[in-house]
């Protein structure tokens, strides 16, 4: 298709672009035709649940053992963008603060914690000691830790991933590697090293990360892969936001429907936890939510699979794109399969970023909110202004990481910003 083929162009040019999705189905039918079995979204919800006296008391800083973030809504984000911009923003604006989620402080936090409860869940049961009635705080007494401590869990990452699952997982006993790639921050590997997590550092990309990590877990019984680029359980894990996002709009007296639509704007480096979202968002508001991915201009790896019908196999060195961005949980030069099939048919569109716009976004978004994001997640701020709306539309920036980000990186990110700002 003519227009395709434009945009994939601009992509090799570094160039930002918005991109509509044709071949976007009828969400119905789009979550048919992923097989992915529905009732996993809700089973999901329900063990984290189950999980919450256990996190009550191993993380007293979760509100009743919930790893849930704020969604608020930016009014003062909005006039900024419009005067900065220069372009009129329809409906209202709100940040889906999983900058500020307990214990991993980003949006990865949602399937990485997931997936580790889950696979503790399975060895408790395996065990015989334990059963699905039993109060789950038991699991963090001496003889469980003890259990634990003899499985082997590991993951590849570019930071928050490795951060989410390797806290979880030391937290319970077990022996955890976080295999991180160049991206990955020092802050970022310095803090897992503190909490007894073992950390292998790679010259190379986040696949080669990934790559290493699998190899090293194969033929090991005792040993768990986290698999960012194929696990369904982390994707499960991401879903879950949209039950809890319906709730949240309830709560501020908001409806989605057929004249209140919802726009979600989600940063995306493999997919996982925009592709869960979009998956669950489409479950539970149907054709009434629109999904847009965000990648930066130098790894915009989902797009490149989807325009070129390459998916996975793509790699954005084979369009002499670097893959090198201060967006540092977005730098990924492959997508994952699992959620190139979802995004084909469920994702309405993406558009990508320059690093230097997430920059001033970050630095807009403290100036005129307080609100503190890292560079990936001030990626979400910038769709509002890219897309049609009308007066009634949910704009949604999904602020995906921010937490943990240590007070002076964050303070340089906004000094940049506030240059970029100036340069104008
Ligand atoms: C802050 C932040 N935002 C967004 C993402 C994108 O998530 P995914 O790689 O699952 O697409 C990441 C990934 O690590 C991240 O760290």
């Amino acid at each position: 298709m003519k227009e395709n083929r434009e945009v994939l162009e601009k992509l090799k040019k570094l160039e930002p672009v918005l991109w509509e999705n044709n071949d976007y189905i009828d969400a119905a039918a789009g979550i048919d035709s992923t097989r992915i079995d529905i009732k996993k979204v809700y089973e999901a919800e329900d063990r984290l649940i189950r999980f919450a006296p256990l996190i009550k008391k191993l993380f007293p800083e979760t509100v009743d053992g919930i790893i849930e973030s704020p969604l608020v809504e930016i009014q003062s984000m909005k006039k900024s963008l419009e005067s900065y911009y220069n372009k009129s923003i329809e409906g209202k604006m709100f940040l889906k603060c999983d900058s500020e989620l307990k214990i991993a402080g980003s949006v990865k936090a949602r399937g990485g914690i997931y997936e580790v409860l889950k696979h503790a869940e399975d060895i408790a049961l395996e065990s015989g000691k334990f059963s699905l009635q039993d109060d789950y705080s038991v699991l963090m007494s001496e003889s469980f830790k003890e259990l634990f401590s003899t499985y082997k869990i590991a993951v590849g990452s570019t930071g928050n991933l490795g951060l989410s699952i390797g806290i979880m997982s030391s937290a319970l006993g077990f022996n955890v590697t976080v295999h991180m790639s160049r991206d990955a921050k020092r802050w970022k590997k310095d803090l897992l090293r503190s909490k007894g997590v073992t950390v292998i550092e790679y010259e190379e990309d986040y696949s080669k990360a990934v790559e290493q990590g699998r190899k090293q877990c194969t033929g090991d019984p005792k040993a768990y892969f986290i698999d960012d680029e194929n696990s369904i359980d982390l994707f499960l894990g991401y879903s879950i936001a949209a039950l809890r996002l319906k709730t949240q709009l309830w709560e501020l007296g908001l409806t989605i429907d057929e004249e209140h639509k919802l726009n979600l704007y989600l940063p995306c480096g493999v997919g996982g936890a925009p592709g869960g979202i979009t998956f669950g968002a489409k479950l539970i508001f149907g054709n009434n939510v629109k999904c847009y991915f965000v990648e930066p201009t130098h790894a915009p790896c989902m797009l490149l699979g989807l325009l070129t019908g390459r998916y996975n196999k793509v790699h954005v060195r084979d369009y002499n794109i670097d893959n090198i961005t201060e967006a540092d949980g977005l730098a990924v030069g492959s997508p994952s399969k699992l959620v190139s099939m979802v995004a084909e048919e469920l994702m309405d569109g993406e558009y990508t970023i320059q690093d230097e716009e997430m920059f001033k976004l970050l630095a807009l978004l403290r100036d005129s909110e307080g609100r503190k994001v890292e560079v990936s997640a001030a990626a979400s701020l910038l769709g509002p202004t890219l897309l049609q709306a009308d007066e009634n539309t949910i704009h949604i920036s999904w602020a995906t990481g921010g937490l943990l980000l240590p007070e002076q990186e964050y303070l340089n990110a906004y000094k940049t910003g506030k240059q970029y700002l100036q340069q104008r």
